[in-house]
């Protein structure tokens, strides 16, 4: 998954750094691709409401570095805000980039993405997020942005508090965990990493590993929910169907979920319902399972 983190400390050594840091070890040891925007250390000057961008094809007239933060959030699939608590909200650096989603509103609005907001504060109870908590829900539903919770941690005035603290551990677990979506976009993007030789098999056997009791454990309303297409999805019940009752190997189940993840990647390249690459790919794919595991594995061919 593409995941772009945005922090909004000025402090780079500060107690929301040492969130960022851990979140995003864990989510790299995940597999996740992890961009890092650091907005106190960037130019992003704060909107004017001048509503230049209504006339000008979403661009605003200052030319800084949200332009290509803007590009890198098109092409996120989760937004992780990381910043310290200041009077109650966001710091100042960190709302100037979120006021300038005022000319890109419509582009950016939706897309399957999901966002999460880790924030350390001084005050050491936890209604001090009250705030902050009630504006994030109203800018994600507004945004359509899938509301991923995040880490609150409070009572956190300076490095020294984190000490004997759970907080850095929960950012690593955080950036670590991935859920049902997560795994299938992940495995799909893996898919043709894997066949241009860029990522290791064992990588996509680790991928197909987590995905296998993911699949298993995913009642109908989370399958039901997920952003791929509905070939896929009926593949997904049926899959989940089989391996609770017939398909029981671990390289077999692989193989069946490598199907579906090649479906899934060939369905976002763009490629006709199962075409001539997607047959391939499922074929080469088995056969480097094969080899990871020294053994046949069974061979599936539908989505
Ligand atoms: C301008 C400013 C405003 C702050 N406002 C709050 C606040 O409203 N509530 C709170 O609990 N802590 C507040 N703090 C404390 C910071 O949230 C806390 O020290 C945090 O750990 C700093 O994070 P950093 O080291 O990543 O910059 C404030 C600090 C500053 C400098």
């Amino acid at each position: 998954m593409n995941i772009l983190v945005i922090t909004g400390s000025p402090h780079r050594d500060g107690t929301s750094a040492a969130m960022a840091e851990a979140f995003i070890r864990g989510a790299e040891e995940a597999g996740h691709q992890v961009r890092r925007f650091d907005a106190a250390f960037r130019q992003v000057a704060p909107c004017i409401g001048c509503d230049y961008c209504r006339s000008h094809d979403h661009q605003c007239f200052r030319q800084d570095d949200m332009t290509p933060l803007i590009g890198q959030i098109m092409e996120a699939q989760e937004i992780v805000y990381v910043t310290p608590l200041y009077y109650h909200g966001v710091t100042a650096q960190l709302k100037a980039v979120m006021d300038r989603y005022h000319a890109v509103d419509d582009l950016i609005r939706g897309g399957g993405r999901r966002a999460r907001i880790i924030v350390t504060a001084g005050y050491p109870r936890d209604w001090v997020f009250d705030g902050l908590k009630a504006t994030m829900r109203t800018t994600l539903r507004h945004l359509r942005w899938e509301d991923q919770g995040g880490i609150y941690a409070y009572g956190i005035y300076s490095r020294d508090d984190m000490e004997g603290t759970d907080y850095l551990r929960q950012a690593y677990e955080l950036g670590r965990s991935m859920d049902l979506a997560g795994l299938l976009s992940l495995g799909s993007s893996l898919t043709g990493q894997v066949l241009a030789g860029e990522r290791p098999v064992s990588d996509y056997a680790a991928c197909l590993v987590r995905l296998i009791p993911a699949v298993l454990g995913a009642d109908d309303a989370q399958i039901d929910s997920l952003d791929i297409p509905d070939e896929a999805r009926m593949s997904l019940f049926s899959d989940r169907a089989v391996m609770q009752t017939v398909i029981t190997e671990e390289q077999d189940r692989a193989s069946l979920l490598s199907t579906l993840l090649t479906y899934i990647a060939s369905r976002q390249a763009g490629h006709a319902n199962h075409s001539r690459i997607y047959m391939d790919q499922v074929t080469a794919l088995r056969k480097a399972l094969e080899g990871y595991y020294q053994t046949d594995v069974q061979k599936f061919c539908g989505s």
